[in-house]
């Protein structure tokens, strides 16, 4: 299969690569420049980059929305431009990638948003990112009605470096494995899992 995933210096990413990459062919939206197979360079924040990204006659069986920035502020602590840009990465832009992508998928292309626990639960100090995520649910779910093969997955803590240095965890509050997480990718690609929202 052909599987196309944003943000790819991610921790997530970096064991689904180790999990798909022998068995598909992978290709990658980063910010920053990658070595490593096929790849296309764009600052998924910005819609001009977006609007100039170039996938020719490709069709991609699997899409992986996968980038996505998260805080810990009080909302009156910081600025309306922080905001803006969390909002432009984690609502906006997958939104505006799939619009690009019309032409690269068919009617079997799955499209997996890697989301989060976040659109369902609330957390202290992360309104706009639990904006954006819950925003982004419902997109997924409208979209679903239209096109069959959506899938939303919404871990709560994977164990990560995603939140060393903004936050320290209660000790009694439970994380998953990045190994929990490709396993549910694989069952999806593998057309054996077919719930179209899984909370891990
Ligand atoms: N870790 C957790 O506990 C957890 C829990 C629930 C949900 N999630 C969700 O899982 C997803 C991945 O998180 P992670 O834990 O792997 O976080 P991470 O290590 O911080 O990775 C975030 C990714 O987003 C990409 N990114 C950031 N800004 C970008 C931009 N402007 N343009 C393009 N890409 C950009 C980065 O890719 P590049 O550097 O390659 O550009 C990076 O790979 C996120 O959507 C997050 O909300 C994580």
């Amino acid at each position: 299969m052909r599987i196309l995933i944003t943000g790819t210096n991610s921790w997530i990413w970096k064991a689904l690569k180790e999990a798909l990459n022998s068995k598909h062919e992978i290709w990658k939206i980063s910010k920053n420049i990658s070595k490593d197979g096929n790849f296309f360079q764009c600052n998924l924040s910005e819609k001009e980059e977006i609007e100039k990204l170039d996938f020719g006659n490709t069709i991609f069986d699997v899409l992986i929305f996968n980038a996505g920035v998260w805080y810990y502020w009080e909302f009156f602590s910081q600025e309306m431009a922080n905001y803006e840009e969390i909002i432009k990465l984690n609502l906006f832009s997958p939104i505006r990638l799939l619009k690009k992508l019309e032409h690269n998928i068919n009617k079997d292309t799955k499209i997996i948003f890697m989301w989060s626990i976040a659109s369902k639960k609330f957390m202290k100090h992360g309104c706009v990112y639990l904006a954006s995520k819950f925003g982004l649910r419902w997109f997924a779910w409208g979209l679903k009605e239209e096109w069959k093969k959506v899938y939303i997955i919404n871990p709560k803590i994977v164990d990560t470096d995603f939140h060393k240095g903004k936050i320290v965890l209660p000790e009694n509050v439970k994380s998953i494995g990045v190994k929990d997480v490709v396993w549910v990718f694989e069952e999806i690609i593998d057309w054996k899992e077919n719930r179209f929202e899984i909370d891990l």
